[in-house]
């Protein structure tokens, strides 16, 4: 079940949620759009039928006026509590759409306290089920209909949307081409086989799942057998005053992706940048990692849209 404490992490929460009570029924859901023309221009439209789905995750889309040939993809997930409304409202990824030309999928949980599905060996496993096939089946639709890019489709999520980012990263790393984690945790730290799909692992949130680089990795390697092909480049965040998903686990995604890309277990640099707030430190440890830690920053480290954009190579 969902955690009180995790459910205290966005702060503007509540009322955001009022003033979504008010717009939720607005839009009627489109089923199945086969082209990006189908589809409304600048407004968050619910789409439907769009491939395997066995949890039901509801999806949206954000189509900005004017689309980029051979557009990219961005999957935005939200945190506990959250809604793709809400996740759409708090951060900037429509407004940059807008700027950038790329296509964003807003995927909301369809879970009691719209946590994320992060824990099921389902969700765990490439095209084994769960909230990850679910929103990977919304990606290979656009991909499929839309004339996406395949070459950047994205991920980016906060808390329980960052830990899905990493289940995304790891289960779907035929889909997937870069993951921005804004305070998650390593891939597979949350799972508990057997139980209820948006269980919460308290081992995992308190930072006492302590494994080696390798050990991390073979859970990824565990989650697409045979899977030989580039993996998605990743960007960690966290801040060290995070008592709902404690700083450790930003020392555990650490090991795992270093691991995973056989990059050293130090950093090649580890500086501040004029573009972070002070006390910021990025550490780069190959170009398809890097890990910027917060100091004193608690649950969740606040939106860097721009800057996982840059990473993307979309800014
Ligand atoms: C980077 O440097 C900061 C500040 O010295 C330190 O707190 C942080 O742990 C370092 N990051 C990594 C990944 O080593
Ligand atoms: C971190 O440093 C790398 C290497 O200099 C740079 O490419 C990247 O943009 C930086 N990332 C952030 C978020 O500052």
């Amino acid at each position: 079940m969902v955690s009180f404490k995790y459910a205290l992490g966005a702060i503007a929460l509540p009322l955001l949620q009022l003033i979504w009570a008010g717009t939720a029924a607005s839009a009627a859901a489109i089923s199945a759009p086969t082209s990006l023309a189908a589809i409304p221009a600048s407004t968050l439209t619910q789409i439907t039928n769009f491939g395997t789905n066995p949890n039901n995750v509801l999806m949206f889309v954000y189509k900005p006026a004017k689309v980029a040939a051979k557009p990219a993809l961005i999957v935005a997930s939200h945190f506990c509590t959250g809604t793709a409304q809400i996740y759409f409202e708090g951060s900037k990824f429509a407004s940059l759409a807008e700027t950038h030309g790329f296509v964003v999928l807003f995927p909301s949980s369809p879970h009691p306290g719209t946590c994320w599905d992060v824990s099921s060996t389902a969700t765990l496993t490439h095209n084994g089920g769960g909230d990850s096939l679910g929103i990977a089946s919304a990606a290979r639709f656009a991909l499929a209909n839309w004339g996406v890019d395949p070459a950047r489709v994205f991920a980016a999520g906060t808390s329980s949307g960052a830990m899905m980012t990493s289940v995304l990263a790891g289960a779907y790393p035929d889909v997937f081409r870069a993951g921005a984690v804004d305070s998650g945790v390593a891939f597979g730290c949350f799972a508990l086989p057997g139980q209820p799909d948006d269980s919460w692992n308290e081992q995992c949130a308190l930072g006492e799942l302590v494994l080696t680089g390798q050990q991390w990795a073979q859970r990824v390697f565990n989650a697409f057998p045979g899977f030989s092909g580039a993996r998605p480049k990743m960007q960690v965040w966290h801040g060290t005053a995070d008592t709902t998903l404690f700083p450790q686990n930003f020392f555990e995604e650490i090991k795992q992706w270093t691991t995973v890309f056989g990059y050293p277990s130090t950093p090649l640099s580890n500086v501040s940048e004029s573009f972070l707030p002070a006390g910021y430190s990025n550490a780069t440890f190959g170009p398809n990692f890097q890990a910027i830690l917060a100091q004193g920053v608690g649950h969740t480290v606040p939106l860097f849209e721009q800057q996982y954009l840059q990473f993307f190579g979309l800014a």
